[in-house]
């Protein structure tokens, strides 16, 4: 790998066909840290972790993982390099038992032995889902199937996980059992993380780098404990200003 990053976006500008809502967005992921985003409705956080993905129209830029541009590749080919993403919505099968969720979630493996050892360790990560493996997942509490859509994508042996708001629709107490989770799983997988959450202050205390965004690019960049403490946090939940501060030297 070059450079001190695992994943990078150089300059990028993303939309869906002609509608722009990308501009000009440089992420540095560095290997095993937590990076936050966080930022109002509708400023294109999906849309960022899409388009690393391969899932919308890049006009211009790159998206660099490894050290390598990958803006050519689709999607299926992103997955099977490593970078795990989590969707905000429909991120399991509700039908299905979670153990056939997981091994469905491993179709870049076809050996048997291997897919074992990968349930093996979910569990061992989340050992409440070993519980749960004959039950239909649709029938998983909504923190339950956050638990199960981050172990179906650790079942692809991420070399990086995006996890797309997690505790969206989730009652308060499930909240903090979702963050909790997401902070063992990257103590005990030292994967690099990138958490995009509206729930801005809980996230940020997880965090390790931060940014924020507005209107498809980045008003903050910086250490995620300071954008804890700094006015535009404030001013984000109020919904006001454009202020930037944006720290582009990272030590
Ligand atoms: N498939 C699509 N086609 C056209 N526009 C889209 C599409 N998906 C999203 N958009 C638009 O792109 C903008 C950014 O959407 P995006 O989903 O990235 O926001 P977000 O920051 O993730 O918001 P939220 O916090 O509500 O999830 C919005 O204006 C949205 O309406
Ligand atoms: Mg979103």
């Amino acid at each position: 790998m070059s450079g001190k990053y695992i994943l990078e976006t150089k300059g990028l500008n993303v939309g869906y066909g002609p509608i722009h809502v990308i501009y000009d967005l440089d992420f540095k992921v560095p290997d095993g840290e937590v990076t936050i985003i966080v930022g109002p409705n509708g400023v294109g956080k999906t849309t960022l972790l899409k388009a690393i993905m391969g899932l919308c129209t890049v006009y211009s830029g790159e998206v660099v993982f490894g050290g390598k541009v990958i803006n050519k590749l689709p999607p299926y080919e992103r997955t099977k390099m490593g970078i795990g993403y989590m969707p905000q919505v429909g991120n399991i099968f509700s039908r299905l038992s979670v153990a056939e969720n997981l091994k469905m979630a491993a179709y870049t493996q076809t050996n048997v032995a291997v897919i074992q050892d990968k349930m093996e360790f979910v569990f061992n990560l989340f050992p409440r889902l070993k519980d749960f493996m004959p039950r239909s997942a649709g029938t998983l509490s909504g923190g339950e199937r956050q638990m199960l859509a981050e172990g179906m994508v650790l079942m692809r042996d991420p070399k990086i996980m995006m996890v797309d708001e997690p505790t969206a629709g989730l009652m308060p107490k499930l909240v903090n059992d979702v963050m909790r989770q997401l902070e063992k799983m990257a103590e005990d997988t030292g994967l690099p993380i990138v958490l995009v959450e509206q729930r801005a202050r809980r996230a940020l205390a997880v965090g390790d780098w931060s940014y924020m965004m507005r209107g498809g690019r980045f008003t903050y960049e910086g250490k995620a404990d300071e954008l804890l403490n700094h006015p535009l946090l404030n001013e984000m939940y109020l919904g006001a200003v454009e202020v930037r501060d944006l720290k582009t030297v990272r030590e």
